[in-house]
């Protein structure tokens, strides 16, 4: 194999690291063309260690269900460059900042998860319905009271998520700007001004920042846990705050790092896809009507919408020992992209990628990833889109874009930033 044919040019390898190519048509355009001519090709941009990108619907399955070959833990899970990199390993003694189910490997992997996740499955998801459809009224009421203009994300998309998974979780809703403005200190990576401001920072300054967050998470969960020790209620931080694992109460830097993912990656998921949604629904002719007339193609739109947007643009893997793929020859302590988009617009595996289309049977959508880590949240993102839309839609006559959506710069999680829409109510 010659080095020509694997390494992807220099413009691929610069987009898949650019965060405003998230924001538009550019991602999508490279992915495109990896599929068709280099489907597992290595990326060396400037700045990052090189890696693997995998572009395949097929591809990122086999590696994403095969977690004792390419595991989590060994090297960064996000998309981090060499310099972050060494600060993390730094700070922490490893490539993450945190430790949370998604830089675990097995057996603490399991361990941690085998904690939350009957809590997770549908059937005990089944019984906050009712406390979800509340949230749901309020933000279905909120919409209508803007009065037929307004931005979809701003008014509607971005609170509701968070309440659900907040209210699930056990935060009061005094406490919801503080966790937000946590989480973007700690996630807002490749948000370009956060990460011009990083970059002018020394590295006693970066540890002094990062230390100052992750204490203001731990010292606020840690309070949250003493509470719900005393009082315990029927939430996931009463579940967290009395879990052990091995006969042993969880360590702090752990029990953060739990809190952490399950306050940070239920919101902006969710909200891209609820975003996507409506999209959908003021743009293509006829949609609105059809799935107002008959809710039962809710669960479908939902299902599309997170196809569609497909929100977590990529996590990566590393390889823990040689592996064969596609012809090529992946060598142990290779890095690998998981391009989750690319996989949705898989030619191979969805007729005519490209169109928001309902009526697709069985939607093969890989949003929420597989293996030992698939989202432990699909149920609950699932049940609260179907929710909202099922309280929206018969409120809403009609609905239209009034003026340019715009979306997120980032190469982690991104989608529409702003969806300006006009609508008339029922
Ligand atoms: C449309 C919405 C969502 C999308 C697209 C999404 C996507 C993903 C993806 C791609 C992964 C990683 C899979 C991997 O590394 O293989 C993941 C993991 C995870 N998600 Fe979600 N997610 C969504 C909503 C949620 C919600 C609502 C919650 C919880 C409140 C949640 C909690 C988690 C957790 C805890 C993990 C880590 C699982 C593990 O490593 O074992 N997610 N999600």
């Amino acid at each position: 194999m010659s080095e020509k044919t694997l390494n992807l040019p220099v413009d691929i390898a610069r987009t898949l690291v650019s965060p405003q190519a998230y924001a538009g048509e550019a991602v999508l355009d490279a992915y495109r063309w990896m599929r068709a001519y280099n489907p597992l090709g290595v990326a060396a941009p400037e700045g990052f260690s090189p890696f693997w990108v995998v572009t395949k619907h097929a591809d990122i399955l086999q590696i994403s269900r095969d977690n004792a070959l390419f595991p989590s833990a060994v090297r960064p899970t996000t998309l981090t460059n060499i310099e972050s990199e060494d600060r993390a390993r730094a700070l922490t003694g490893s490539p993450h900042l945190v430790r949370s189910l998604v830089q675990m490997d097995e057996p603490d992997h399991m361990k941690y998860r085998l904690l939350t996740q009957a809590w997770f499955m549908p059937a005990n998801i089944k019984k906050r319905e009712d406390e979800v459809r509340v949230l749901a009224r309020r933000a279905a009421q909120e919409f209508i009271a803007t009065g037929g203009r307004c931005d979809f994300v701003k008014d509607v998309a971005l609170n509701y998520p968070l309440r659900v998974v907040m209210n699930v979780l056990g935060v009061p809703e005094e406490d919801f700007p503080r966790m937000l403005r946590l989480t973007q200190e700690l996630f807002g990576a490749s948000d370009p001004e956060t990460e011009r401001f990083k970059a002018a920072l020394s590295n006693e300054q970066f540890f002094g920042l990062v230390m100052a967050v992750l204490q203001d998470f731990t010292d606020y969960f840690e309070k949250l846990t003493a509470e719900r020790r005393a009082h315990p209620k029927d939430d996931l931080a009463t579940l967290l705050s009395n879990a052990e694992i091995d006969g042993q109460p969880l360590p702090p830097f752990e029990r953060t790092g739990y809190y952490t993912i399950i306050a940070t990656a239920g919101h902006d998921t969710t909200s891209s896809s609820t975003a996507a949604a409506m999209w959908a629904l003021a743009t293509q002719p006829g949609l609105l009507e059809r799935v107002r007339g008959d809710l039962s193609l809710v669960p479908a739109l939902v299902e599309e919408a997170i196809r569609w947007a497909t929100p977590v643009k990529t996590f990566m893997r590393s390889a823990s020992a040689d592996a064969e793929l596609r012809g090529r020859t992946i060598r142990a302590g290779d890095w690998l992209m998981l391009c989750y988009a690319s996989g949705n617009r898989d030619e191979e595996v969805f007729e005519n990628p490209d169109a928001f289309d309902i009526d697709r049977t069985p939607n093969r959508q890989l949003a929420f990833g597989s293996g030992a880590h698939v989202c432990l949240g699909q149920h609950l993102a699932r049940m609260e889109m179907r929710i909202l839309f099922e309280e929206l839609l018969p409120r809403v006559r009609s609905v239209q874009l009034a003026g340019e959506a715009r979306y997120v710069e980032s190469f982690f999680v991104s989608g529409l930033k702003s969806l300006p829409v006009a609508f008339e109510a029922a």
